[in-house]
């Protein structure tokens, strides 16, 4: 069979390498992917200069290749239809509807599904422009609060405050200014939660939940999670963060609810459901809901799964999720280092070569993902803010971290930097 998976991250390159270990793929494309998927060893794999939101184009190329199945990567071209176009075309494809995937694309409908459904979560208002969440910012008790842009923003349009004053100015900044776009056309204001953050992502067909072991994200670009935030600088899986107790609460009293409420509202949800939790003292709460997998949190589930990758895809998209075996997972932990380009998550240069990857491949247990990475000359050079997913297996999550970062040492670009702390919070 033929696979393509849609993106260009460090989740793409590790999902489209591991669907190369099945031994039902003889090839996978990667729409746009980066040099890691294509310098991978494996043959099999190759980019395809298609973006990841041309659906159009991407679906004649799914057409003329005869492609059996599609894994769609990133939240855009789920939500805006890419499942669904490739659904009508008799073309199997992995992941939400964009009905569905309006539980990533709005964090209203979210919000509201969960309030409907009765799942703890932080107490919210939603609002249509900048003066009536002023009104309700001035006229209440000065309190931490979180300010979101509804839409899609890149992971970029939450900001957390810790007074009035800059509750304020991140109402301007979404609503005012519409420095997030039509992503801010409407906004919610949340109470803030205090606690430690974990995700737990899980693949469902609408019917059956298969849940992955817990992992978690380093969101800040600075050690200690401080300074601004980013797409993720790290993940490690699993947490004991996240106990079995907690576990099984998740699933009954979030997953299982969540699923429940998205058929309820005629939007039966199939595909991976990652769930950001807060685990505060009163409780886990949801932060949000994605729709596909965490990056970087799929580098260290994909290092640890062993069952076919493809098998439990195609099982979902058939809706037979009941008789797949349970998913089979190295029980070693495994910790995800991301290197990224000078100046991230703010403005940076693109186009220096970097240096010390074969040596990096050497460390015993470790993988390098690819995520902003280009081919110039001949030369692998970054080509984005997250460059690098090092990710290593160990014995322990110490030993896990060791390996990662002995293998970041090997790997030098200029302005290449990477917190020094991923998983440390496991340890504490
Ligand atoms: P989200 O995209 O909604 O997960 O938000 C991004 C990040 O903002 C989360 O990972 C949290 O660190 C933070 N955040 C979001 N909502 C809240 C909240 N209600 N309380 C505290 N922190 C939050
Ligand atoms: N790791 C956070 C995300 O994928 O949204």
């Amino acid at each position: 069979m033929k696979v393509l998976v849609i993106g260009s991250g460090g989740r793409e390159h590790a999902l489209a390498w591991k669907i190369g270990q099945s031994s039902r793929v003889d090839r996978i494309f990667v729409a746009p992917g980066n040099a890691g998927t294509a310098s991978e060893q494996d043959a099999s794999l190759e980019n395809v200069d298609i973006a990841d939101n041309d659906i159009p184009r991407l679906l004649e190329f799914a057409k003329q290749n005869e492609i059996g199945l599609v894994v769609v990567g990133p939240e855009a071209p789920l939500a805006a239809g890419a499942v669904d176009a490739f659904s009508e075309s008799g073309i199997r494809a992995f992941g939400p509807s964009a009905r569905a995937a309006e539980l990533e694309a709005s964090k209203i409908f979210c919000k509201n599904l969960l309030r409907h459904a009765d799942i703890a979560s932080a107490e919210f208002h939603t609002f249509r422009d900048a003066a009536g969440a002023e009104l309700f910012l001035t006229s209440r008790d000065d309190v931490p609060v979180v300010v979101k842009a509804d839409g899609l923003a890149a992971g970029k349009g939450v900001i957390v405050c810790d007074n009035r004053e800059e509750a304020l100015a991140a109402v301007d900044r979404i609503a005012g200014s519409k420095e997030f776009g039509d992503a801010g056309n409407q906004l919610i204001i949340e109470e803030r939660l205090v606690g430690q953050e974990a995700s737990v992502l899980a693949i469902t067909d609408g019917r059956t939940i298969l849940t992955m072991p817990a992992a978690q994200d380093h969101k800040p670009a600075l050690d200690g999670d401080r300074g601004p935030n980013t797409g993720g600088m790290g993940a490690y899986s699993p947490t004991p963060i996240v106990t079995q107790e907690i576990m099984n609460l998740v699933e009954e009293r979030i997953l299982v609810p969540t699923v429940h409420q998205m058929k309820r509202s005629r939007r039966p949800f199939r595909g991976i459901l990652y769930a950001g939790l807060m685990i505060t003292k009163h409780g886990v709460k949801v932060l949000e809901y994605n729709v596909r997998f965490g990056d970087p949190e799929c580098q260290p589930l994909m290092m640890r799964l062993q069952s076919d990758l493809v098998d439990v895809l195609e099982a979902t998209i058939d809706g037979r999720l009941d008789e797949v075996e349970p998913m089979q997972w190295d029980p070693r932990p495994s910790v995800c280092v991301v290197m990224a380009s000078e100046g991230y998550p703010g403005s940076y240069e693109k186009g220096r070569p970097i240096r010390g990857l074969k040596e990096a491949a050497l460390v015993p247990g470790v993988k390098v993902f690819h995520a902003g990475t280009a081919i110039q000359e001949g030369q692998t050079v970054n080509n984005g803010g997250r460059v690098l997913g090092v990710t290593a297996l160990g014995d322990t999550i110490s030993a896990a971290k060791l390996q990662a970062y002995t293998a970041v040492k090997c790997i030098r670009w200029e302005g290449a930097w990477c917190r020094k702390d991923i998983s440390d919070k496991a340890l504490r």
